[in-house]
């Protein structure tokens, strides 16, 4: 959907006026007041019709977004609220639509925000012309040519932080499209002398310390510089450093924009260089030395600063030596050298050094058009923007200050020219009486300065190039003399000058009475800079460097070119090019953009009157408006006249179907509105007064808003009634709604009344019809049942009279078959008596047993050896027959366990049943042995070498082989021994050594004695004589007790076919040597801990002492 367009107006909510056309009463201090209100709403741009004042904030605002570029976008200058935005989208908007060249002039003084109007005007064309990779990087270019240029052109000054030092004009050249081509820059007169010298509270260009403290190490070191600004005499130190400027940043801004604007690296490296030695010739000094023919002469201090510049620049260090020594001046083929005195060295160095600066500067801009200029050779449209420096009023004003209010001199006639050009070109256009206005015309000023016979300039000019002595002081005179009549010059010497008595001017100067104030001018250095003068050996040294950029900024110091005419002058070259500037402006539609500075504190919010009604009055704005509301005030063409004021006529409301003109003509025939008030130009009405508008705007105002009433009536009657009908529609939808549900509740009350009494009525028939059916039935069932009743009487009476009969005839059966046994027993009872009696008895017996066994059978207990289960035994005459039973069945369930064993389990049985029979219930430590397996052989003397010799000593078969405690037999105490028996014998041998003790064959073996207790003790008797009893009996303690004497009692058995003695009594006697001593076994004494101890009493006594 389209969007509204939503007509508005400059008039709509203004502040004070927005366009000063409209000021009423018009005087100064209105004008000043209504830029004040509005300064102090922000609103910091006014129109004076097509001409833009904008006051400087001094900060930012919100104004120049995006959004507010589109809102700006192909909107007419009146529409929106003055903007400088507007302006730019009318000359944008006229140069592509309309194929007219523009310009657009931004005059200003210095810090009244000229540079940042130019940038303003420069980004929202940008912004609102067509796209396209190729067109934005013509932009960009375009747009980052101002870092570069301010780099090198602006410096702080007490006006302005970022002051232009120099004027700019750009050409951008624009396809029919309205897309950007290129463009064109020229620069008017740099203030070179801001190179070796600057105003207290003042810097140098911004590029020596964004240089220094931007540059690296690496870099400074390359153009052997170093970081401190106070090593260099051309850098004022007082103000070196700006507040909110990062010097360094900005290095990196410019250095940026130099590649986007196409520099090469090696390019940006000599341009750097040059500024070096701008820097470093500033620290070249000299001390005089006086010669034999009396001429002074002087002598570089110290010569590294020199070394450094020609190592820098390339330049042989004695050529420039001696340039800065001497001056040759050639005439007519003459040379004649002279030297130079101290001054006329530091003069020469001075000189250089701003000539290589400006020259450099100029070299810049040429190089930035090359990269800027348009590619195509098409037709172009060209918009300029100027920007160029403002009205300057000094203390000490001098050459540059007069240059410059020269230009703005120019300027300002431009600006009345084509004002009034425009003024009565429009009168003409639209066919409209022209009245003649009273303005001041400035021409007389500019032809003060620049008339070819008598102006300033030229009598400059004439000095300067005058033979003989020239000094300031005889400009001074010339100009007495010459321009001592005009209105607009004053000295204190003038001879006829009306000014006579005017003391306050003091010697050696002279003002002028400019457009824009009275300013004095300081003779002083008026002619030298003037002549612009550089050594020609500089030059030519300059020419001789091996830096490419050095020697092409010095084109006259060739030898081969030498020109003995003298250059032209500053002065004639600036006016030169000021007249190319205004012949181009001229012959384009130009747009002005008045900056005023509203303080000096370079502050927000502060408006200072004094300071700004000076500026009004010197820009003429006052003039301006005089000359734009000459004879009529206001116009505007008649559609959006009568669109704006259409509601005030009934026939132009709401629509008028004619053309505008009449609308408009039968409207203000309707209002009464005066005639000498109007006139009806071509295409617009001109309005007189500016009373006259005000009036229509109150009109309408008052109109809107008894519109508005009436819209807002018509709004609310349509509402309620739209409310209405809704409501009744929805009222009849719910009365609907609400009887088709009441109707609907009734009929469903009533239908199930219905169903009730329905259901009532056939209940009722219902139960009737039960009941007598239930009657019938009832009826039915007495029936039947009387004829049951009568019937069961019947079978009963019948069945009583059957059972009575079949008594009967059992009874007689049992009487007969009674009778019959009684008979038959009579019979037989002689042959039943004798036998019958123990036949029963058998077989009642035989069944018993049987029964008996057949349930054994299945009830015999599992085949395990130690399952003592047995059933339970069911007669009692079964007794001894059920513990036979149970013996047989254990000795055949023992037998299968026992055909179970190998061999070698049958032996260990045997022997565990041997020691069983020998030891049960005899002896205390027979119970731990049971669990024990009989191993024999404990001590494997095959597999220990250290018993190899005892091994080798036995042959036979080894039973037993164990370590035993021997009690010594003399005072009880035990030695380990190894006891071993074979089949035949019983060694003794040493634990460690494994040498034999003692050997004795079995069959001297008597006895084996022992204690009844918990002791490993046991005595072995040795039969008396023998040739082993010699030493007595052997007395030892085994923890294998049991195995032991069991083995030696088998062992024994079965090699001398006789049972060995095994005495087990708790008191034994043994054969020591020839004493018999008792061994007695003594139960328990707890001190001894859990091992029996031996210990010997006395002789005859041995006590063993058993836990
Ligand atoms: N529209 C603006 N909005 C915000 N600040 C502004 C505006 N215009 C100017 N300024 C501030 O004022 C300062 C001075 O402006 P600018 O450099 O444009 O002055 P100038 O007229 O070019 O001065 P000179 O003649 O010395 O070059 C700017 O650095 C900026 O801080
Ligand atoms: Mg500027």
């Amino acid at each position: 959907m389209a969007k509204m367009e939503v007509k508005t107006s400059l008039l709509d909510n203004m502040i004070g006026v927005g366009d000063m056309v409209l000021l009423e009463p018009l005087n100064e201090e209105t004008v000043i007041n209504n830029l004040k209100k509005r300064f102090d709403h922000n609103e910091i741009y006014t129109y004076i019709g097509s001409v833009v004042i904008s006051v400087n904030p001094y900060r930012s605002l919100p104004i120049y977004s995006p959004e507010k570029v589109e809102d700006y976008r192909n909107r007419n200058f009146y529409e929106l609220s003055p903007h400088i935005f507007a302006l730019s989208d009318e000359a944008y908007r006229s140069l592509r639509d309309q194929d007219k060249d523009q310009c657009i002039l931004i005059t200003g003084e210095s810090g009244a925000g000229k540079t940042e109007a130019s940038k303003l005007v420069m980004s929202y064309v940008a912004a609102v012309c067509g796209k396209g990779a190729e067109v934005n990087q013509v932009k960009e270019q375009l747009l980052q040519s101002n870092p570069v240029l301010e780099a090198f052109g602006n410096a702080k000054t007490v006006r302005n932080d970022n002051s232009s030092r120099f004027g700019k004009y750009m050409d951008i050249e624009f396809d029919f499209k309205g897309d950007p081509l290129g463009g064109v820059i020229s620069n008017y007169l740099l203030e070179k002398s801001r190179v070796v010298k600057q105003p207290r509270g003042e810097r140098n260009f911004h590029v020596f310390y964004q240089l220094l403290s931007g540059a690296s190490e690496e870099l400074l070191n390359k153009l052997k510089l170093e970081r401190d600004f106070s090593r260099y005499n051309y850098l004022s130190l007082d103000s070196a450093k700006v507040n909110g400027v990062d010097d360094a940043a900005n290095f990196r801004t410019v250095r940026n924009a130099m590649q986007i604007v196409g520099f090469m690296d090696h390019e940006v490296e000599s341009v750097l260089e040059v500024v070096a030695a701008v820097l470093k010739l500033g620290n070249i000094e000299f001390k005089p030395e006086s010669r034999v023919n009396g001429l002074d002469e002087s002598k570089i201090k110290d010569k590294n600063e020199l070394k450094e510049i020609c190592e820098l620049t390339g330049i042989d260090q004695s050529v420039l030596e001696r340039a800065f020594s001497f001056r040759t001046v050639e005439a007519k083929q003459e040379k004649v050298s002279t030297t130079l005195n101290v001054a006329q060295a530091y003069y020469a160095r001075d000189a250089l050094a701003k000539n290589l600066y400006s020259r450099l500067f100029s070299w810049l801009v040429n190089r930035i058009n090359e990269s800027i200029k348009a590619q195509t050779k098409v037709r172009k449209k060209v918009m300029g923007v100027l920007d160029i420096y403002g009205f300057e009023i000094f203390e000490d004003n001098s050459f540059e200050q007069f240059i410059i209010n020269y230009c703005n001199e120019k300027l300002q006639q431009i600006f009345i020219e084509l004002t009034l050009k425009e003024e009565q070109e429009e009168y003409i256009r639209e066919d409209i009486e022209w009245t003649h206005i009273e303005y001041f015309n400035n021409a007389i000023i500019c032809d003060l300065i620049e008339n070819n016979t008598n102006g300033i300039l030229a009598m400059l000019d004439e000095e300067c190039l005058r033979p003989g002595t020239v000094t300031d002081e005889t400009f001074l005179e010339k100009l007495n003399q010459v321009c001592a009549t005009h209105q607009h010059f004053e000295s204190r010497m003038s001879k006829c000058s009306r000014f006579l008595n005017d003391t306050s001017l003091p010697h050696s100067c002279f003002r002028i009475q400019h457009y824009a104030g009275k300013v004095l001018y300081q003779v002083e250095g008026f002619v030298d800079k003037n002549n612009d003068l550089l050594y020609r050996d500089l030059s030519q040294a300059m020419w001789k460097a091996g830096h490419a950029l050095i020697k092409s900024l010095f084109p006259e110091g060739n030898p081969a070119k030498i020109n003995l005419k003298r250059p032209p002058t500053a002065g004639s070259q600036f006016k030169a090019s000021v007249a190319t500037l205004m012949k181009n402006l001229q012959t384009k539609n130009p747009n002005y953009i008045r900056c005023i500075k509203p303080n000096d504190k370079k502050a927000a919010h502060i408006f200072n009157e004094g300071l700004v009604c000076h500026q009004v009055r010197y820009l003429g704005l006052l003039e301006n408006v005089r000359v734009r509301r000459a004879g009529y005030a206001f116009r505007q063409a008649y559609e959006p006249c009568l669109e704006r004021y259409k509601m005030l006529c009934k026939q132009t409301w709401p629509h008028w179907k004619g053309p505008a003109r009449a609308g408009v003509e039968v409207l203000f025939n309707e209002l009464e509105i005066p005639v000498e008030e109007y006139s009806f130009g071509r295409s617009k009405i001109f309005i007189r007064n500016p009373r006259t508008l005000f009036k229509l705007e109150d009109l309408r105002k008052q109109r809107l808003e008894d519109l508005a009433t009436l819209i807002q009536k018509i709004y609310r009657g349509w509402k309620c009634r739209t409310h209405f009908l809704l409501m009744r529609k929805s009222q009849i939808v719910i009365a609907a709604w609400y009887r088709r549900y009441a109707q609907q509740k009734r009929y469903q009350q009533i239908k199930s009344s219905t169903l009730v009494i329905q259901s009532y009525i056939r209940g009722w028939k219902a139960r009737k019809i039960l009941r007598e059916l239930k009657h019938q039935k009832r009826c039915e069932e007495a029936a039947t049942t009387i004829a049951a009743y009568w019937h069961g009487t019947q079978a009963r009476r019948e069945l009583k009279r059957l059972k009575e009969e079949a008594r009967r005839k059992h009874a007689v059966a049992v009487i007969w078959a009674y009778w019959l046994g009684l008979k038959v027993r009579r019979e037989y009872r002689k042959f039943f008596r004798a036998n019958a009696g123990k036949k029963i008895y058998e077989f009642t017996l035989q069944r018993i047993v049987q029964k008996y066994f057949l349930e054994m059978k299945n009830k015999v207990p599992s085949l395990s050896p130690i399952d003592k289960n047995w059933p339970s035994r069911p007669y009692l005459f079964l007794d001894s027959t059920h513990k036979e039973l149970k013996r047989i069945f254990h000795l055949w369930r023992c037998k299968k366990y026992r055909d179970q064993f190998t061999d070698q389990q049958k032996l260990i049985y045997e022997e565990k049943l041997e020691a069983s029979e020998l030891f049960k219930d005899k002896k205390a430590l027979y119970p731990s042995s049971v669990g024990q397996p009989f191993q024999g052989p404990y001590l494997e003397i095959n597999k220990n070498p250290k018993y190899k010799k005892l091994k080798d000593a036995i042959e036979e078969k080894i039973i037993i082989a164990e370590v035993v405690n021997k009690i010594n037999r003399a005072n009880g105490k035990s030695t380990s021994r190894i006891f071993l028996l074979t089949n035949n014998n019983l060694l003794l041998a040493d634990q460690k050594s494994g040498q034999i003790k003692s050997e004795v064959p079995l069959v001297d073996v008597t006895k084996v004695s022992m204690s009844s207790q918990n002791d490993g003790f046991f005595a072995i008797h040795l039969k008396e004589g023998s040739e082993a009893a010699s030493k007595g009996d052997f007395l030892f303690s085994s923890e294998h007790l049991i195995e032991m004497a069991t083995k030696l009692y088998r062992t024994t058995l079965s090699q001398t076919k006789q049972k060995l003695n095994i005495e087990i009594s708790d008191e034994f006697l043994v054969q020591f040597r020839q004493d018999k001593v008792c061994v007695k076994f003594i139960q328990g004494n707890q001190k001894n801990g859990t091992v029996p101890t031996c210990k010997r009493k006395n002789n005859r006594l041995l006590e063993v002492a058993v836990p």
